[in-house]
This record gives C-alpha cells, sequence and structure tokens, in this order.
C-alpha cells in the first residue's frame, strides 16, 4: 500500500526550509509532539477542502480500500461527519427517519439542517442491549411519511451489529437517502470474519470515526460516499461548513498511517484468540458477557451482579486489577478492545474477572433498561432553548418541558431532546446515573426547564 502524504510531506520536510507560514511552531523538534509533520496549504502539501495533490491520492486510496466511491478524511470526528451528511442531504423542512439511539450529532446536524425528524424506537433485545429498527415499522414509516432520509447506528456503541441491509433496501426502493453512523465500524472492512460494514452494503452515506477502532489519533474520522444519490459538491461544502479550514496534517497523516497499518493485517491470528477470550470470559462463573446475535468481537459487555458487585463495584474492582473500562452504565460495563491492542491485554482481562470476589448474588435485571418511549414534543428546540429558564430536581421535572437535551456521556445520546415533556420513566432512568456520578450533558445537577416562551 502506498503512502502518498507521508511520502509528500516527507520530501517537504527534506527540502529544510525555513517555513514562512502558519502553523507557528515552525516545525521545529523541541516539543513533545512531531511538529514537523504538521503543515499549512502550501503548494506541494494540497489541501483537504480542494484536495488535488497528496491529499486527493491518499483519500482516493482509503476510497479504493473501503470499497467506497470517495472517502473523505475528517479531523472533527463522526461529530463534523454526520453533521456535514445530514446539511448535505437535506434542506430546510425535509423529513428524515431517526432512531432514538442516535448520538447527540445527528440531533444537532438536523436541527442545522432545519429538518423535520421523525423517531422510531429501536429494538432492545432481553439482555437490554439495543439493536437496531424493525423492518416492518421502518417500511410503514416510509411509506406513510415520505421522508428524504433516513439515519442509522450501527453498530452500537457496545458492538451490536443487526440487519441493516434490509433497511438500506428499502430505502433504496423508496429513494430514501441512507445515511449510516458507523462510528464504531471503522475496522470491519479489513477482516471478512467481522459483521459487515455499511459502505460494503452500498449505504449512500457512511461516517466512521477512525479513532475509535483504528490505530488513528482522537478526532480522526471518515466520510464515505457509496452512491451518487447525494452530489459531491453538496458534501464537500457542507464539510467546510463543520470542519476548520486548517485540518491539522497530524491528524490527516495519523489516519493515512492507521489505514496503512490495517491493510497490512492479512490474516488478523488475534481475532480467534479473541473468541477463545469470549468464551473464556463467558464460562467464568458469576459473569455475565451480554453480546447481540451479530456481536464485534472487540466490544465486551460485562455484568458482575452474580458476584454481588454492581456496576460501579466492578469499575473499582477492574481498575484496581490494571484495567481501564471505556464506560459503565447501571451493572453494565463496557470494555473496549481494538484490532492494534496488544494479545496480551485479553488474558489480563480473563485474569482481572476470574479474580473477582464472589459476594452474594444482586438480585434484578443487568438494566437500567434503556428509555422505551418517545416523549411528547411540545415546541421546537431552538424555542425551548431560548425559553425563560427555571432550575428543578430531576424528581421535580416529571411533566415538565425541558429547555435542553438531556445527553448522558458517554454515550452522548441524548435520554430526552429540549422542547419534549419529560416522563416519569426517562427521569427514573437519568435520576440513577445522577446517584451514581455520571455526566449528564444538560442536565448533571439541577435541570433546566421552560417556564415562559420567549417572543
Ligand atoms: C454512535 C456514535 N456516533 C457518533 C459519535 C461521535 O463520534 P466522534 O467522537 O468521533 O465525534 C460517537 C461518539 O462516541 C458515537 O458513539
Amino acid at each position: 500500500m502506498k503512502t502518498p502524504l507521508k511520502d509528500g510531506l516527507q520530501q517537504v520536510i527534506a527540502e529544510n526550509r525555513h517555513r514562512f507560514h502558519m502553523p507557528g511552531h515552525k516545525g521545529r523538534q523541541d516539543f513533545l509532539l512531531p511538529l514537523q509533520w504538521d503543515f499549512t496549504e502550501i503548494s506541494e502539501t494540497d489541501d483537504l477542502h480542494h484536495p488535488v495533490g497528496i491529499l486527493k491520492e491518499s483519500q482516493e486510496q482509503a476510497a479504493r480500500i473501503y470499497g467506497a466511491k470517495e472517502t473523505y478524511y475528517l479531523v472533527n470526528g463522526s461529530t463534523g461527519g454526520l453533521e456535514a451528511a445530514l446539511l448535505a442531504a437535506l434542506a430546510p423542512g425535509d423529513r428524515v427517519v431517526v432512531p432514538r439511539n442516535a448520538h447527540q450529532s445527528i440531533h444537532y446536524g438536523i436541527e442545522f439542517a432545519g429538518a423535520e425528524p421523525i423517531y422510531l424506537m429501536p429494538i432492545q433485545g432481553k439482555n437490554g442491549l439495543v439493536a437496531g429498527v424493525d423492518p416492518l415499522a421502518f417500511r410503514s414509516v416510509i411509506e406513510t411519511k415520505k421522508p428524504v432520509a433516513a439515519v442509522f447506528t450501527y453498530p452500537t456503541y457496545e458492538g451490536v451489529c443487526w440487519d441493516l441491509q434490509s433497511l438500506i433496501a428499502i430505502c433504496r426502493e423508496h429513494g430514501v437517502i441512507s445515511i449510516v453512523d458507523e462510528a464504531h465500524g471503522a475496522h470491519f472492512s479489513f477482516f471478512p470474519s467481522l459483521p459487515q460494514s455499511a459502505v460494503e452494503m452500498n449505504a449512500d452515506l457512511v461516517v466512521q470515526s477512525a479513532h475509535k477502532m483504528l490505530p488513528a489519533p482522537t478526532q480522526t474520522a471518515l466520510l464515505h460516499r457509496g452512491s451518487d444519490l447525494v452530489p459531491r459538491a453538496w458534501i464537500r461544502e457542507a464539510l467546510r461548513r463543520t470542519q476548520t479550514s486548517s485540518p491539522s496534517y497530524l491528524l490527516l497523516l495519523g489516519m493515512e498511517e492507521a489505514i496503512c497499518w490495517m491493510s497490512r493485517q492479512k490474516d488478523p491470528e488475534e481475532l480467534p484468540a479473541l473468541e477463545s477470550c469470549r468464551e473464556t470470559i463467558r464460562n467464568l462463573s458469576g459473569i455475565e458477557l451480554l453480546e447481540g446475535e451479530n456481536q464485534d468481537p472487540y466490544k465486551f459487555v460485562i455484568s458482575a451482579l452474580k458476584r454481588g458487585l454492581s456496576g460501579p463495584k466492578l469499575v473499582q474492582a477492574l481498575r484496581v486489577s490494571g484495567i481501564e473500562p471505556e464506560w459503565q452504565r447501571g451493572d453494565q460495563v463496557l470494555l473496549m478492545g481494538a484490532p492494534y491492542q496488544s494479545r496480551t491485554a485479553g488474558i489480563a482481562l480473563i485474569k482481572a474477572l476470574d479474580a473477582l470476589p464472589a459476594g452474594e448474588p444482586i438480585e434484578g435485571s443487568i438494566g437500567p433498561r434503556g428509555i422505551q418511549e418517545i416523549p411528547e414534543r411540545v415546541m421546537t428546540t431552538l424555542q425551548a432553548r431560548r425559553a425563560n429558564r427555571a432550575w428543578v430536581a430531576m424528581d421535580e421535572s416529571v411533566g415538565e418541558i425541558l429547555a435542553e437535551n438531556l445527553t448522558p456521556y458517554p454515550p452522548g445520546i441524548p435520554a430526552i431532546l429540549a422542547g419534549e415533556r419529560m416522563t416519569k420513566e426517562i427521569a427514573r432512568y437519568l435520576k440513577r446515573m445522577q446517584d451514581e456520578k455520571g455526566t449528564i450533558y444538560g442536565g448533571n445537577d439541577r435541570i433546566p426547564i421552560v417556564c415562559e416562551l420567549n417572543g
């Protein structure tokens, strides 16, 4: 595999010219970061927003590897990519179908575009893990509401994959633009034994965080165009709106390097090793490994209730054993591996789980089960945000209209949106998170509610 971006930058570095251009570090090597590789748009280094040279070549190669019509490097995470995809696909007033397990960036993107969301509740498995959208319910919404686009989250944060192919087929049948938030699936295309990527399913637009599952720096992401349904010019323009005009070459180079590394992993020996690691965990007494039917093997959702450990206690015990989890929600703890992780990490995880103390089992579900109702929308998000507000405790917010989205983080999926009326179920769900000292964007302590509309 070629490294056009790296080779091009290396040549410029070898010229050893005094950098009378941005960035201000001038490529000196005195700092911790390899700033020598960081440039601005000079003649040889190309321009991410108008690529004609080494960035064009690097992105074209990425598109060939992923099997996309076109691939865009992103420096503002999947957040910027999803917002751009929605801005490119939608005009004000257009309808878009959105499952309620959508990341906050999708809600913001729809708002930026001035589009009208039609919410769907995703299916939830017996183990409390959310999967995809029911094809029958989806078809009925498509046929009655005539949306312009639909957004899907595939895989979920927990690595659950589901029958996205059928939904993309329904979209195609009706000329609906399919946009897939594949933030957690940038590694799928590299190994046939992993779940299929939405890019291979020919979704119209697919956004992936390179930084989540590839060995790439934080903030890096990819947007793949799988069809001509959304014109390239509209995507480019939307990317200029959601991304900096001065993208970091360290991030861009990090993306090329990560994709190159992944392409060299022809026959990943760690996949059978990972599967055997999962099998061992499944058989550990008092440990439950929660999985979807089609599961990303790198994601481990674990509960140790049967060993008498609540979610927070499990996190504590794992940290003492040298394991740092991604997050804890209720009694579930997510451990997130990746292809670049050393194989010894899996063994360390097994040891840490095996060594957990065996206490009196805690009764009850592994929950909290995700929210299963779509609250009543009373006003637009903007009206709610601009209204005069009052601040109340979570219990007192039931029946009130929210003035902000309330978004537990991680995973960054809003539980309720500004302009919606708080329900008992959602307040209970969020209260439990508050009690566990989880972060809730928009309402960590008191909750902002609408008390009087402005204007
Ligand atoms: C499902 C999902 N979509 C989108 C995003 C946003 O990704 P990024 O952090 O790359 O902006 C996240 C982040 O956690 C996510 O979990």
